[in-house]
């Protein structure tokens, strides 16, 4: 199962992204979660601690690596391998927790739709690899954008979730999303609506899902701040967001098989 996970900023799709995946692992799914923002922050929510994290290296920094696989010490030019080889890559450079493997993508260069940079050919070859090849629970935790994904590896995404506030700003993020998703080919697109506070948020997204369909809610709660605030996943504090979050993840598989 191949989920990405995306809306606006400070949603709360991090907090979603590592508790889905701790909770996939808990269920003995081998589980690959991927940090594709640039901003990346998911080994918090995974339980990593801060040492473990300050170790992860991106792949979009990897510049050795990413020459060395493409071949391309020579300039750009007739020797660039656009295919490389990348299979070994997930399993040599992640970080591993409580059954969850926590890959860094880093930044896409964008410069221009022709760019074809060693870091970027080894980050769009891994993200197939990952999304196409592999048979794990995949969890890729975005930024309010969907630009790690293109033709070839977005129709491979089960479905994208968009993540949303009580609000019309995120709402709006998710509209630019979803039309964003069709054009790429991603299959299913769904609503998950985060830091509600009681019925009255819940009902102004759900009436104003513009043709999502919605798969469940997320709650505010203090837990998920304690968690933040002492470098912890959620799932270690419990509460009741993660009897949420359980029932994201039973929809998914409900909604997927
Ligand atoms: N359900 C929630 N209840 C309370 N605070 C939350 C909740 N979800 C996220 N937060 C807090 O909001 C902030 C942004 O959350 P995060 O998951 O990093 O969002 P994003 O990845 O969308 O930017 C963090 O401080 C986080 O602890
Ligand atoms: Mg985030």
């Amino acid at each position: 199962m191949k989920i990405a996970i995306t809306g606006k900023g400070g949603v709360g799709k991090t907090t979603l992204s590592g508790v889905l995946a701790r909770l996939f692992a808990n269920d003995g799914f081998n589980v690959l979660a991927v940090d594709a923002d640039p901003d990346a922050n998911l080994a918090s929510s995974i339980g990593i601690s801060e040492e473990k994290f300050q170790k992860i290296v991106p792949f979009s920094k990897m510049k050795e690596l990413a020459k060395k696989r493409t071949a391309a010490e020579d300039g750009y030019g007739s020797l660039f391998i656009l295919n490389p080889k990348v299979d070994d890559l997930p399993d040599e450079y992640c970080v591993e927790h409580k059954g969850v493997k926590l890959l860094a993508m880093g930044t896409i260069d964008q410069g221009g739709s022709g760019c074809v940079c060693p870091e970027n050919t080894l980050i769009k070859r891994l993200m197939q690899e990952l999304l196409v090849n592999r048979d794990d629970v995949v969890i890729m935790d975005m930024e309010a954008g969907i630009e790690h994904l293109g033709r070839g590896t977005a129709e491979s995404v089960d479905a994208l979730i968009v993540v949303v506030e009580p609000g019309r700003r995120s709402m709006q993020t998710a509209n630019q999303i979803k039309g964003l998703a069709k054009d790429i080919g991603i299959k299913k697109v769904f609503i998950v609506a985060s830091k509600v506070q009681d019925e009255k948020d819940l009902t102004f997204i759900k009436d104003n899902l513009n043709g999502f369909e919605f798969l469940g809610f997320v709650s505010l709660s203090s837990a998920v701040k304690k968690a933040d605030i002492e470098g912890v996943s959620p799932i270690d504090i419990g509460g009741e967001v993660i009897n949420e979050i359980s029932l994201i993840k039973e929809q998914l598989i409900a909604k997927l098989n």
